[in-house]
C-alpha cells in the first residue's frame, strides 16, 4: 500500500517510518510533487490533521496522512496547544518556541505539560480516520540535548529518566513519545485493513 506522509518535516518522516509496517511504501510529499505550505488553519488539533490530508487527497489524489501536534502548558491553561508552531510568531522558529516558553514559565512552580498529537488517515475511497496519543512531561529550566526537533530541547518525559526528549535516540523517543503513540493506532488499523 502507497501512503503519503502529509509533513514538510523531514524529522517527523525519519520518526514514523521505523514505526510502519514493511507493506506500507511511505511516500513524502516530495515524492508526490507537493512542494507548497499545507493549509492548516483550523483551531482544533483534529482539525489541521485533516486539513492537511483532505489538501493532499484533493490535490494530489494520494492516499495520505498528516499529524498535528501541541504542547499543552498546565500552568499556560493549555497554551501554546494548537499554535505551538507559530507561538513566539509567524516565522515559526523552534529556538524563538522555546526561549518565549522559558520567559512565560519563569518562576513558575508548575511546570507540568502534554504532548499531544493526532494523525488523520485518508484513504483511497475518501474516508477519514483519526488516532490520536499524548505524553506528559515537564518543561526543563533550561535548553538540554541537541537532537530532536521543535520543543525537544525543554520536554521531559515523566516516564524517562530525567533526559530530555532532545538527548534521547530515535528508538528511545519513539518508545514514548505522543507521535509514536498515535501511529501505533494508525499502524493497528493498517494491519486490519490489509488483512480483510
Ligand atoms: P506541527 O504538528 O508540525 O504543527 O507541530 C507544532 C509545533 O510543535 C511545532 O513547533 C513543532 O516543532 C512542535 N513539535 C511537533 N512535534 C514535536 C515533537 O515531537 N517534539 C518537539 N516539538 C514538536
Amino acid at each position: 500500500m502507497r501512503l503519503c506522509f502529509a509533513s514538510n518535516n523531514a524529522h517527523k518522516l525519519d520518526e514514523i517510518r521505523p514505526l510502519l509496517p514493511t507493506s506500507v511504501e511511505l511516500l513524502s510529499l516530495a515524492d508526490i510533487g507537493c512542494e507548497e505550505e499545507l493549509p492548516e488553519t483550523q483551531d482544533t488539533l483534529e482539525g489541521n490533521a485533516r486539513q492537511k490530508a483532505q489538501y493532499v487527497w484533493d490535490h494530489y489524489g494520494v492516499a495520505c496522512f498528516a499529524d498535528d501536534t501541541g504542547l499543552e502548558v498546565t500552568a499556560l491553561n493549555g497554551a501554546p496547544g494548537v499554535y505551538s508552531a507559530r507561538y513566539a510568531g509567524p516565522q515559526r522558529l523552534a529556538s524563538d518556541n522555546v526561549a518565549k516558553l522559558l520567559r512565560e514559565l519563569a518562576g513558575h512552580p508548575d511546570r507540568s505539560a502534554n504532548f499531544r498529537t493526532v494523525v488523520a488517515l485518508m484513504l483511497p475511497d475518501g474516508e477519514v480516520h483519526e488516532f490520536a496519543g499524548a505524553v506528559a512531561g515537564l518543561i526543563t529550566e533550561e535548553v538540554h540535548g541537541t537532537d530532536g526537533f521543535g520543543y525537544d530541547p525543554i520536554f521531559q518525559p515523566t516516564e524517562g529518566d530525567g533526559r530530555t526528549f532532545a538527548q534521547m535516540s530515535l528508538e528511545e523517543k519513539n518508545a514514548i513519545s505522543h507521535r509514536a503513540r498515535a501511529v501505533a493506532g494508525l499502524v493497528r488499523y493498517l494491519d486490519e485493513i490489509v488483512k480483510e
